[in-house]
């Protein structure tokens, strides 16, 4: 439904993105995260035509952006960072309004209007003028003018920015109904957000992609192996041998501080494994059957938060295996030093 392929953007010397690549599938939701100034807005805006690119290329429900400019804009909705709203107008003035630029027939200007009022609920306030809503209401109006006429693919920047907790719950929600029907990029620094309604993640950093896929997969191929925490009332060093010598187990690391003991009683176990490889049941087994006291045993999954550190700051990375990484916006020259093993898998692929 979207291709980008290359695009980059300078404004003067300042190279605000490039190479930027990637694909989003009809009706999915695709987080775009990025700290500030990373790029996010002006990847959007140049999708939604606001905003020419110096080079590349981008595609939009069979569109060429450059090419067919109108078509695009006609399937897309946008909700832009800063709301474009008339504080003199009522939200039914105003989306009549919006319908009407975006080419709603007189016919059905009625319904459109209805139709988003309904979806983004926004009955209460129709009559109000928008200059007094509320913060989270105004941003109800942005979402209802990006869906007046109920366009395929929808691009929202930072659609919860400057929300309550409830009122995020509720927008989050209200763009989850979207998915399937329509075909979303939304930006967020919020990662949670990005984990709670969005299929896959693209994170940029700098102007340049520097990982797209599920937030599951992100977290398992930076992580390269799995690990199980383990808590044990009494260890001995015999079982950890023993479970260090496990089958698919690479390393049983005390947590730290080593040697600590928890108010339970209980002294925690970090068991680094192969990946895809579980190794619970047999390390529940031999525990149990060594009376070693088991009082907790889990899978620790990285979190998308620790992902999007370890890409967008200059942490030092693990070295590990990062086979299925795509190659977009991987192949130039200075990623940040956070994902250098990046550049290093996709120079060996070249
Ligand atoms: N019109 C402009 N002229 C010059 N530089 C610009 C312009 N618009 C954006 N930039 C620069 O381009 C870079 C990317 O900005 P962009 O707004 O795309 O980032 P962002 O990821 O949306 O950040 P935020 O999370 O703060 O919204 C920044 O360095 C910004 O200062
Ligand atoms: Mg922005």
């Amino acid at each position: 439904m979207i291709e980008v392929d290359q695009l980059t953007k300078r404004y003067g010397s300042l190279t605000a993105i490039e190479a930027v690549t990637f694909r989003v599938e009809p009706g999915e939701v695709l987080a775009f995260l990025g700290p500030n100034g990373a790029g996010k807005t002006t990847t959007m805006r140049i999708l939604t035509g606001a905003l020419p690119a110096t080079s590349g290329h981008a595609r939009v429900a069979g569109y060429d952006i450059d090419e067919s400019p109108l078509e695009v804009k006609q399937r897309i909705g946008y909700l832009p960072e800063t709301l474009p709203l008339y504080p003199e107008m009522t939200v039914t003035e105003y989306l009549r309004y919006v319908a009407r630029i975006k080419g709603v027939a007189r016919g059905g200007l009625r319904r459109s209007v209805d139709v988003a009022v309904e979806r983004c609920a926004l009955g209460q306030v129709r009559g109000r003028l928008i200059g007094n809503l509320s913060r989270g209401y105004r941003q109800r109006v942005g979402l209802a003018q990006a869906l007046i006429h109920d366009p395929p693919v929808l691009i929202l920047d930072e659609p919860t920015g400057g929300l309550d907790p409830k009122q995020i719950i509720e927008i989050r929600e209200l763009i989850k109904t979207l998915a399937g029907a329509h075909t979303v990029i939304l930006s967020t620094h919020i990662l949670p957000e990005a984990t709670a309604i969005c299929q896959r993640v693209v994170i940029i950093h700098k102007g340049r992609v520097v990982a797209v896929d599920t937030p599951e997969r992100l977290a398992a191929q930076l992580r390269g192996s799995e690990q199980v925490k383990i808590a044990l009332r009494r260890p001995t060093e015999a079982l950890r041998t023993a479970v260090a010598g496990l089958p698919g187990v690479l390393a049983v690391l005390p947590e730290a501080p080593a040697g600590a003991v928890r108010d339970d009683g209980a002294t925690v176990w970090l068991i680094d494994c192969e990946q895809g490889r579980d190794v619970r049941e047999a390390a529940a087994r031999l525990i149990v059957g060594a009376d070693g006291g088991l009082v907790e045993l889990s899978a620790m999954a990285m979190s998308l938060e620790e992902v999007f550190l370890q890409l967008t700051t200059d942490a030092p990375a693990r070295p590990d295996r990062l086979d299925d990484v795509p190659a977009a916006g991987l192949n130039d020259a200075s990623p940040p030093r956070g994902s250098a093993q990046f550049a290093q898998q996709s120079k060996d692929t070249e």
